[in-house]
């Protein structure tokens, strides 16, 4: 699969309001000291641990990897351009080990050793967070095609949450809610820039062609909430 850049470019999803909120979730799933050490698996900029670091002022800056590095990636964290695995099998001891909105782009064959990994480099106490899409009721604006691909990829997120279940056993799962108000034309340049995996390989004609969909079929501001799955491990 080609590499996804836009994601948090300049999209909602990097949007301060995004970023405090979140941060306050997962605030409510680790108490954070100046100690805890941290680790982002598929950070992208590495918006929400550079926030964290900025309020917490931690002894330890956080570790965000990423198999792609952007330029504008903040600098108040420590930035390795490597993939999960690689890191996973030779690195340090964690408090707090965030997966967001990344476990569906690793093979399912290393979604497994990724679990088994990040268990191992858990503190005692410690807390793995995975995010990823809400599977049920998906409110995210699409297009016809874009449909079609998100429920064949929200199909496939149901069968990982199984298996992190059969894997990490005594897991909690809650919900992650943002309320979304935004321009159509806004979302149609995030459209444009391919923000999601579901858009990565489709080709230009089918990117226009749903593009006009969403002009047609949804009003000049778009309303809806973003909602994720968090399942929290405890070591
Ligand atoms: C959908 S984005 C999510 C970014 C960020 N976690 C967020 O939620 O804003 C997924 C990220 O995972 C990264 N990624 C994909 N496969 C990876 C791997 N095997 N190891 C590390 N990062 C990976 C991608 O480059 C991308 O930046």
């Amino acid at each position: 699969m080609k590499n996804l850049k836009n994601w948090d470019n300049k999209t909602w999803l990097s949007s301060d309001r995004y970023i405090k909120k979140f941060c306050a979730f997962v605030e409510t799933k680790k108490k954070l000291k100046r100690d805890t050490k941290i680790l982002d698996i598929g950070c992208g900029r590495a918006n929400i641990i550079s926030k964290l670091a900025e309020k917490h002022n931690f002894t330890a800056k956080p570790t965000g990897i990423d198999v792609v590095k952007h330029q504008d990636v903040k600098h108040n964290i420590r930035f390795i351009k490597t993939s999960a695995l690689k890191f996973l099998k030779r690195a340090n001891k964690f408090d707090l080990i965030i997966v967001k909105q990344t476990i569906h782009l690793i093979n399912k064959k290393d979604q497994f050793l990724l679990l088994k990994l990040c268990k191992n480099s858990l503190n005692k106490k410690g807390k793995l967070l995975i995010f990823s899409l809400k599977t049920k009721n998906n409110q995210l604006p699409v297009f016809k095609l874009f449909k079609q691909k998100l429920t064949i990829s929200l199909k496939k997120d149901e069968r990982i949450f199984k298996n992190i279940k059969k894997s990490l056993k005594k897991i909690k799962i809650s919900n992650f809610n943002f309320k979304v108000n935004i321009k159509k034309n806004y979302y149609i340049k995030m459209i444009k820039k391919r923000f999601i995996s579901c858009l990565l390989n489709m080709t230009q004609r089918e990117i226009d062609i749903g593009v006009d969909e969403i002009k047609r079929n949804y009003k000049n501001q778009i309303k809806f909430t973003d909602s994720l799955i968090c399942i929290t491990f405890t070591k």
